[in-house]
């Protein structure tokens, strides 16, 4: 049995997505804290899937991790349950350390003690965000230095390292995996791409922080779950992957595509005061998930984010429960009288 955790927000939902279509005999067990970011509605399409169980819970919940691996045969985890909005982290850095710290060193311990009498895989969804901000050459290797610069990538850093220390120290089968920004379907609309889109199909302005050049190496989801799909099944224990789409795109330019992809005017783009920290640029070399493990980004960037404008689209009343908040009666809708 797998066990994915933060199953419900974007790249979670999308990974379960995807194991449903390629690996339909594999069951997966879903720890999901369902915080503000978390929406079940993300798996609708998939409800009555006797292979798919939904766990209500924190992965920072030692008991209930312990209970679980108790009672499931779990031989491998894909950690996906994290906070993950930098402007949140800066807002309130908290809960990062509590989730992204603490609820990884839980899970870690529960496959440790789990796994000494099974084997397992531990697959550690890491971010490209730890080794800080890049001027304007150069890329992330998997030997560059991690200088993270937000609580978000602080607490993501910390989390990457202590995965690695339960290798090499209890040789517990951990594979990091450290990607550039994902976009397309279900993501949370606090992110840049959903958050213009949303924005702009309403005719409301589009906050642009500082002078709109930041640099972000974007990945379509789908290459995302197809590269953690392939690091599951064929990865070393104890190594690093980074992933990313060689596409580098600044932000305003992204702004400006989803304008015109949306035909409202450039007058809509505000700009205002840059966010603290801000890392100027990132920028994968993926050339060791490539060369080690055969993986290559299928998505072109123009046809993924043409994609992404139509889901958005199409998928209005998705998005607008979120904004209005009405997504988080769901639960209640669903397993209230349960
Ligand atoms: P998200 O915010 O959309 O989803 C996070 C999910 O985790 C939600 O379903 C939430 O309910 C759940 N969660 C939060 N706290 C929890 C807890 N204590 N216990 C159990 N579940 C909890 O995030 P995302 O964009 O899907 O990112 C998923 C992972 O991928 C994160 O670890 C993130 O750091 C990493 N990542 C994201 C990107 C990106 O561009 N979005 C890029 C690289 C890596
Ligand atoms: P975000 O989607 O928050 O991802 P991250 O900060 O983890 O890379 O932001 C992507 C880029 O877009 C980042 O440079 C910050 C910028 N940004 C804006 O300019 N305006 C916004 O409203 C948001 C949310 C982000």
């Amino acid at each position: 049995m797998l066990l994915v955790t933060g199953g419900c927000g974007f790249i979670g939902s999308n990974f379960i997505h995807l194991l449903r279509a390629e690996r339909p005999a594999l069951p997966i067990l879903n720890l999901d804290a369902l915080t503000y970011a978390g929406n079940l509605e993300n798996l609708a399409a998939l409800a009555g899937d006797p292979g798919l169980q939904f766990v209500r819970g924190s992965v920072a919940d030692a008991e209930l991790v312990a209970a679980l691996f108790a009672a499931h045969p779990i031989t491998a985890v894909v950690h996906f349950a994290a906070e993950s909005h930098v402007d949140r982290s800066i807002l309130g850095p908290g809960v990062f350390v509590e989730t992204n710290v603490r609820g990884t060193q839980v899970l870690l311990e529960a496959a440790r003690r789990a796994w000494a009498e099974r084997p397992g895989r531990f697959v550690l969804v890491s971010t490209d965000e730890v080794y800080g901000s890049l001027g304007p050459t150069g890329r992330f290797t998997e030997a560059t230095p991690l200088d993270p610069s937000s609580p978000y990538s602080a607490s993501k850093a910390a989390a990457d390292l202590i995965g690695l220390a339960y290798w090499r120290t209890f040789a517990l089968p951990v594979l990091i995996t450290r990607c550039s920004n994902n976009y397309g379907p279900y993501q949370f609309p606090e992110k840049l791409i959903p958050l213009m889109i949303q924005r702009a199909s309403q005719g409301l302005s589009l906050p642009v922080y500082g002078d709109g050049g930041n640099i972000r190496d974007w990945l379509h989801v789908s290459d995302h779950c197809r590269a953690l799909l392939t690091v599951l099944e064929g990865g070393a224990p104890g190594r690093v992957y980074n992933i990313g789409g060689d596409n580098e795109v600044a932000n305003l330019a992204i702004v400006r595509l989803i304008l015109g992809a949306l035909g409202k005017p450039e007058s809509l783009i505000e700009f205002v005061a840059d966010r603290p920290g801000h890392d100027r640029r990132y920028a994968i070399d993926a050339t060791r998930i490539r060369r080690e493990l055969g993986w290559t980004p299928r998505v072109d960037f123009a046809a993924g984010i043409a994609e992404t404008i139509a889901w958005y689209a199409t998928n209005r009343s998705w998005w607008q429960a979120i904004v209005s908040g009405e997504y988080r009666d769901y639960y209640e809708r669903l397993y209230g009288g349960r």
